[in-house]
């Protein structure tokens, strides 16, 4: 797989200093990518290089504004051009066509529902608390839940070997739980790895609207049950023995995570193991890490937390031992694993 450097589109020239490169570039860059996804150009280059007047005849687009967009994605490192044909590059391919190995698409779809709220950040910063949290505005846009499923379900997809990978399951171990389980991808593929279990995905109904379809599709209806529920009412303890808590605390206030924690500890038979898929707070904040913690000022209210935070809870939930593992490359995050 080779791995190409995209240009830094704020420092064009090498030399400027202009503050306005960098609040109008990343916005062009955004829009570029975001608009190419939404009109279907990366899929329709998926199976090779095209003419820029069949790409616009194939996206029902005018073929002078196929060029300026298609020019401006050359610039950016996502496309090639050799004369007046187009192609994906080797990484535009990879992560945002149905031909790689994930499609980021819905990531892109999802950024354009995005960009209109993040018109508003500064309220939230203003307030230091969302004017109103991503979970209420799914319930008043309904088409926002599936599509930010769609989504997360990308991210699963890129995840899921390196949890089969780190997480054991052993033969007597029949009983998982999926704590903010969503589009169930997760549940599937330990279900699939491991005959004799059965799983409960908790998630609240926003998140679960294409999940028994899935299930349903991967014919584990009868394995596979769904608990739709807001996961801090408390209603799905039961033993169990294995807990997935994948990318969940990061939505959560830290007392509510501490009192989650020590729910699952109790609902754990002995031996059992919960694990956690979280991206860990470091100081100094790295640059993604910076921008995810805003992000979550504006959705959720909540924000990353460190290791010690997760371990502080752990301990005093009564878990014997925690392991960490820090997944490469570092933007896919770590997993904490707890015993019971
Ligand atoms: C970032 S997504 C991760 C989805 C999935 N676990 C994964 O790793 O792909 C977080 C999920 O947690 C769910 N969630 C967050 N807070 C919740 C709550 N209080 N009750 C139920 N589900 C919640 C969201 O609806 C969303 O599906």
């Amino acid at each position: 797989m080779s791995l190409t450097r995209k240009p830094d589109i704020c420092q064009p020239t090498g030399t400027a200093e202009l503050p306005m490169l960098d609040i109008y570039m990343p916005m062009m860059k955004s829009a570029a990518i975001v608009s190419a996804a939404r009109m279907g150009l990366f899929e329709a280059l998926a199976e090779g290089e095209l003419e820029v007047d069949v790409l616009a005849g194939r996206l029902a687009a005018d073929a002078h504004g196929t060029r300026t967009l298609a020019d401006f994605l050359v610039a950016l490192g996502y496309l090639t051009k050799s004369a007046t044909r187009y192609a994906n590059t080797d990484s535009t391919q990879r992560w945002l066509t149905s031909a790689g190995q994930i499609d980021y698409t819905p990531g892109a779809l999802w950024t354009h529902e995005a960009w209109s709220m993040m018109g508003d950040l500064s309220s939230a910063v203003a307030a230091g608390t969302p004017q109103r949290s991503l979970w209420d505005t799914m319930r008043d846009k309904p088409h926002l839940g599936p599509l930010f499923s769609r989504y997360m379900q990308a991210f699963a997809q890129d995840l899921g070997p390196d949890l089969i990978a780190h997480v054991p399951v052993t033969d007597g171990q029949t009983r998982l739980l999926d704590l903010g389980g969503s589009h169930g991808l997760h549940s599937i593929r330990f279900c699939r790895r491991y005959r004799q279990l059965n799983a409960v995905i908790v998630d609240m109904p926003s998140a679960l609207t294409d999940t028994a379809q899935t299930v349903a599709k991967e014919g584990l209806s009868d394995r596979i049950s769904l608990h739709p529920a807001n996961l801090l009412y408390l209603d799905w303890i039961q033993p169990c023995d294995v807990v997935l808590y994948l990318s969940v605390g990061h939505n959560q206030q830290a007392t509510d995570n501490r009192r989650v924690l020590a729910e699952i500890a109790r609902s754990l038979r002995p031996g059992g193991l919960l694990v956690i898929h979280d991206y860990l707070a470091e100081e100094p904040l790295n640059a993604f890490h910076a921008a995810f913690r805003l992000t979550l000022l504006y959705e959720t209210g909540t924000r990353t937390y460190s290791d010690e935070e997760y371990r502080g809870w752990l301990q005093e939930a009564g878990f014997a031992s925690v392991s960490r593992i820090d997944l490469n490359p570092l933007e896919k995050g770590s997993l904490l694993l707890a015993w019971r």
